[in-house]
């Protein structure tokens, strides 16, 4: 089991290239398999979630190829439906696969994905919208089988409870070559539905609507392929920008969405570091201790501060001068990561979806266990500003959303390294 050994204290400094984005990949990479020739994707991120999903797209039958950050994939050849129950486990979000051979073959078996770090993940959501789609589904024994009723969904009204970003996904990937029109009301807003909706217009769908509440899709008998560049991650860049300023440092990042990320630099340029944008690059400068966040940090769908990011800005906030108090609103369990910032000196209380991030002085480094994707990420940041060596374990988790972390904060003048 691989580790990541850090030495904190040290300034950082240097300009990054911001990664092509995870959840973006990941629904693009499903939705390949509706086209009838040759997708081609730049700016994809080499990341374990990424290879997982290129296995699900060879098991059904794709072709699926990378040479550095582009991939290619060749759906021509798609002649099975069903996804292992391993496979699927692989990640979490493999459930968007669903919609996706649904819309390319109208059948497929799956499994359901189970929980996962940041607790249960139920898909209530999707399996019912796609129900409303005409589609039969079954669960028995872990596995979900699905059949439209006249061999190709039907387009339908959509109203979802909740802005779920994976059942809005699910229903786009469904709806894009299914027979008539499917409005979403209430659908996820987030950056990553726009660019999956980018590469769908990309291959011929035909959608509107998408960053907003309402998504109309008037299906097509079937999409081409395309050549496609997808967005830069938002929440890597959130990563990089809270390490840098609770590190002390400057930092300038290339490649950024910069509009895209606003609901979070809005509440980092409240911590008094400075923060400058420019077309696709933000500039940070941190060199004294960070202000506490007066305002409450609650964690909201887009546009609102992304849930994704709570775990990497407490990590620089438990170094703050004053108290900042987090609300995570989206996830059941996503505070599994206090426990180790507070082994390394941290003062967070957590009650609840509320934690209580009182600013201490220094931190010390410790050995901790990366218990999910961003709460590793936290840990990272934590070590960095850490007085002496701190040693993270199951760095599988970080590996999931971020290429080689210890290369960029090399590139940045960290003292970190993978064993
Ligand atoms: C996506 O997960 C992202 N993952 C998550 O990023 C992100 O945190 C989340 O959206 C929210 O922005 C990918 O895009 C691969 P949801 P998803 O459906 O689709 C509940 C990361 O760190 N819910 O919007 O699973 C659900 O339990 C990951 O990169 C239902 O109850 O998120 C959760 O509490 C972590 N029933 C809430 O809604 C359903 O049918 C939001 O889930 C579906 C969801």
């Amino acid at each position: 089991m691989q580790k990541f050994i850090i030495n904190g204290g040290r300034r950082l400094r240097g300009e990054l290239a911001l990664q092509g984005s995870k959840n973006s990949s990941l629904p693009i990479m499903a939705a390949a398999l509706l086209c009838r020739g040759e997708c081609t994707l730049h700016s994809c991120p080499r990341l374990t979630d990424v290879y997982a999903a290129s296995r699900i797209l060879n098991c059904v039958g794709c072709r699926c190829s990378f040479s550095d950050n582009t991939a290619v994939i060749n759906a021509e050849t798609v002649d099975r439906t069903q996804v292992s129950e391993e496979l699927m486990r692989e990640m979490r979000s493999s459930i968007i696969f669903m919609g996706a051979m649904l819309g390319r073959a109208g059948e497929c078996v799956v499994s359901v994905p189970g929980g996962c770090e940041l607790g249960p993940r139920p898909i209530d959501m999707h399996l019912a919208a796609l129900r409303k789609m005409s589609v039969e589904i079954r669960e028995s024994g872990g596995s979900i089988i699905c059949r439209a009723v006249c061999g190709r969904a039907k387009g339908a009204k959509i109203s979802l409870a909740f802005p779920s970003v994976g059942a809005t996904e699910n229903i786009i990937l469904c709806a894009a070559t299914a027979e008539g029109e499917t409005v979403i009301n209430n659908a996820a807003r987030e950056p990553e539905i726009c660019d999956l909706c980018g590469f769908l217009r990309a291959c011929g769908a035909d959608i509107k609507g998408d960053g907003e509440s309402r998504i109309i899709i008037r299906g097509k008998q079937q999409l081409h392929g395309c050549e496609y560049t997808i967005m830069p991650d938002r929440i890597v860049g959130a990563t990089y920008l809270s390490m840098v300023a609770a590190a002390k440092g400057e930092l300038i990042l290339t490649n950024a969405c910069v509009q895209e990320m606003e609901p979070f630099l809005s509440v980092l340029e409240q911590t008094g570091c400075s923060v400058y944008t420019s077309e696709n690059r933000i500039y940070l400068r941190s060199g004294t201790r960070l202000r506490a966040v007066k305002e409450r940090i609650r964690t909201m769908p887009h546009p609102g501060f992304p849930t994704d990011a709570q775990a990497v800005l407490m990590a620089a906030l438990s170094l703050a001068d004053g108290t900042s108090i987090f609300e995570e609103n989206i996830f059941d369990c996503r505070y599994r990561h206090t426990d180790a910032l507070v082994k390394m000196g941290a003062d967070i209380e957590v009650l609840g979806k509320v934690a209580v991030v009182k600013g201490v002085s220094s931190l010390c480094g410790a050995n901790v266990a990366a218990t999910d994707l961003r709460g590793g990420a936290a840990m990272v940041i934590a070590g960095l500003c850490a007085e002496g060596t701190s040693v993270i374990t199951r760095i599988c988790h970080i590996d999931r959303g971020y290429e080689n972390m210890e290369e960029a904060v090399r590139l940045l003048g960290g003292d970190m390294r993978r064993v």
